[in-house]
């Protein structure tokens, strides 16, 4: 019988993830359980942090559920499940209303009302949306109100490792406290996994870097089932920049009239698709990537130049000063762009309400695979499904809860023989191997002879890394490049089962779709 440790952390629900599920399902929760809440760097280091276009909702009268749900399942190609739009869609308002609630003041128009924009795919224009910041206000309401909640107990720098699961049912994890450098015990009667993306295993991406598909790891290793994994969204539109940091340019200015045109100044989106730069984003990029590869050019341009400067810079300041600060002024000069790995449409299955394979763990948001986004996402369903399945999960945490789960300690953490990693390089050199890997063997275009040669190399990558981590003593680093590995081996995997092209799966050996539509499915062997 195991005992607790003295530095072991006890919850009644541990939430991994501080990004818009994670906090908004620890608001939920904490009426009724005492919740520790970790995450891996900053509280406010997520994705979310950085949404710009908004939330997907119907607000206006020319709109309609059945709307909002035909745009998502069209968007899905034949993969998305309709009850689960249904719901996801009807809750939308509601769990909007409560943001406005929290302080997140969205912008009106001039007559008081919401202002909503339009994106690729959707049929009307829905997006609720704080100019072009609206993560960055949605992720510091709900921070705030955390801050408030005396049952949260929120950790910043603590890195989840490994879930612990003992019969099927979740016990807690181990985190790496990065400020004390020692692992911790976190025993819980429930955990949540909300750890959002995968952007971070490609070279270019939209996401911060803390984007190392670690819940998607830690669960695939525990033994749930992973689903869709194939499916990586690239975005049509990230500002080039040769050197240093980048960052995204909205899809909600060509909701707003932004043209796309090669750097001869042609606009090239009709080629393409009827629907032009408002075409899916899976059209628009692979659109881009054709371009430059049949030009040889390093970008095209996004022009938003023809649009009156003032509203320019009042509908998308975040975008105005960013881009001004690289030099461009987007009121002036067309913006030069490239496609980017964006969102994860598959991760760790999961009924809407965030139930897993495994008794007691939840796991919702960008980790999570409802079965909403299909083979590509509608843009800004993501938050939207977020914020809806992080209110549905903590009504089944409650009932589970109801039931008394006991907290079971469990052993402190062995690093045996494993002594200080001797070069930082290793660890640089295999996540550089990694992304660039990625990006070029399984990007927006794949073929049978890219996917075989990046299996072959994920493979060598994995046999070093797993070494590591037995010889060297846990850091960071360590712990998100063996994750890393093993989700871009999922994403490989799956890729390679998928004998079509679907959504954002493109490949050219198979570029017809398949006449019926299957999720692709991972689990573990010898759990
Ligand atoms: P995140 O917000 O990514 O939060 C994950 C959290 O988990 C972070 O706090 C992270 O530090 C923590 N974490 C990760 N691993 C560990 C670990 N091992 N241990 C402890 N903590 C860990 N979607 C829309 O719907 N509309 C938009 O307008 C939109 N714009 C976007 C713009 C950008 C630039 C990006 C990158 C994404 C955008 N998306 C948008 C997608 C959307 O922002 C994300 O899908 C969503 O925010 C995911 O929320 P999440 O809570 O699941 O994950
Ligand atoms: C964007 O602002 O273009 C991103 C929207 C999304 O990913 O949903």
């Amino acid at each position: 019988m195991i005992s607790l440790g003295s530095s072991d952390v006890v919850s009644d629900v541990l939430v991994i993830g501080s990004g818009i599920a994670g906090l908004s399902f620890a608001l939920k929760i904490a009426n009724s359980a005492q919740v520790v809440l970790i995450t891996k760097k900053e509280k406010a280091e997520s994705n979310t942090n950085y949404a710009q276009s908004g939330i997907a909702a119907v607000f206006s009268p020319s709109d309609s559920y059945e709307k909002h749900m035909k745009d998502t399942l069209d968007c899905g190609d034949g993969l998305s499940k309709k009850p689960v739009a249904e719901r996801v869609v009807r809750d939308g308002p509601a769990r909007i209303q409560e943001l406005v609630e929290l302080g997140v003041s969205f912008s009106k128009d001039a007559a008081g009302m919401l202002d909503l924009g339009i994106e690729g795919g959707h049929s009307r224009r829905r997006v609720v949306h704080v100019k072009d910041l609206t993560g960055k206000e949605v992720e510091s309401a709900l921070l705030d109100a955390v801050a408030n909640t005396p049952s949260i107990k929120l950790l910043e720098n603590h890195v989840a490792i490994n879930l612990v699961v003992e019969e099927n049912c979740c016990r807690g994890c181990y985190a790496f406290d990065t400020k004390k450098s020692g692992v911790r015990n976190f025993v819980s009667k429930i955990t949540v996994l909300a750890t959002g993306g995968i952007g971070s295993l490609y070279l270019h991406t939209t996401n911060p870097e803390i984007a190392t598909g670690d819940g998607i790891a830690m669960a695939y290793r525990a033994g749930t089932t992973v689903m869709n994994m194939e499916f990586t969204q690239f975005h049509p539109t990230y500002l080039y920049q040769p050197r240093g940091e980048s960052f995204l340019i909205s899809e909600a200015l060509r909701g707003e009239g932004a043209i796309l045109r090669d750097r001869a100044g042609r606009q090239f989106m009709a080629d393409y698709h009827p629907m032009k730069e408002l075409a899916a984003r899976d059209i628009v990029a692979r659109a881009i990537d054709q371009e430059l590869k049949r030009s040889g050019d390093n970008y095209v341009y996004l022009d938003i130049s023809q649009k009156d400067p003032q509203y320019v810079r009042s509908r998308f300041p975040g975008i105005y000063e960013k881009c001004l600060s690289f030099g461009i002024d987007i009121t002036k000069n067309p913006i030069p762009v490239v496609p980017a790995a964006h969102y994860c449409c598959g991760g760790v299955r999961t009924t809407l309400d965030g139930q897993t394979d495994i008794e007691n763990l939840l796991a919702i948001g960008e980790t999570a695979c409802t079965g909403l986004h299909g083979a590509n996402r509608l843009a800004s369903n993501s938050l939207l499904e977020a914020l809806v399945c992080a209110h549905l999960a903590a009504g089944r945490c409650q009932s589970l809860l109801e039931k008394e789960p006991p907290l079971r300690p469990f052993a402190p953490w062995e690093s045996g023989d494993a002594t200080d990693i001797d070069e930082n390089v290793v660890i640089t050199q295999n996540r550089d191997e990694i992304r660039r890997l990625m990006w070029n063997y399984v990007g927006i275009v794949r073929s049978n002879k890219r996917l075989t040669r990046a299996k072959k190399r994920i493979a060598l990558l994995q046999d070093e890394i797993n070494q590591y981590y037995w010889d060297f003593i846990i850091t960071t680093g360590l712990i998100e490049l063996r994750n890393m590995a093993l989700v871009a081996q999922l994403i490989i995997d799956s890729a390679m089962l998928r004998k079509e092209s679907r959504g954002i799966h493109y490949s050219l050996d198979y570029p017809q779709k398949s006449l019926i539509a299957q999720d692709t499915l991972l689990k573990k062997h010898n759990v």
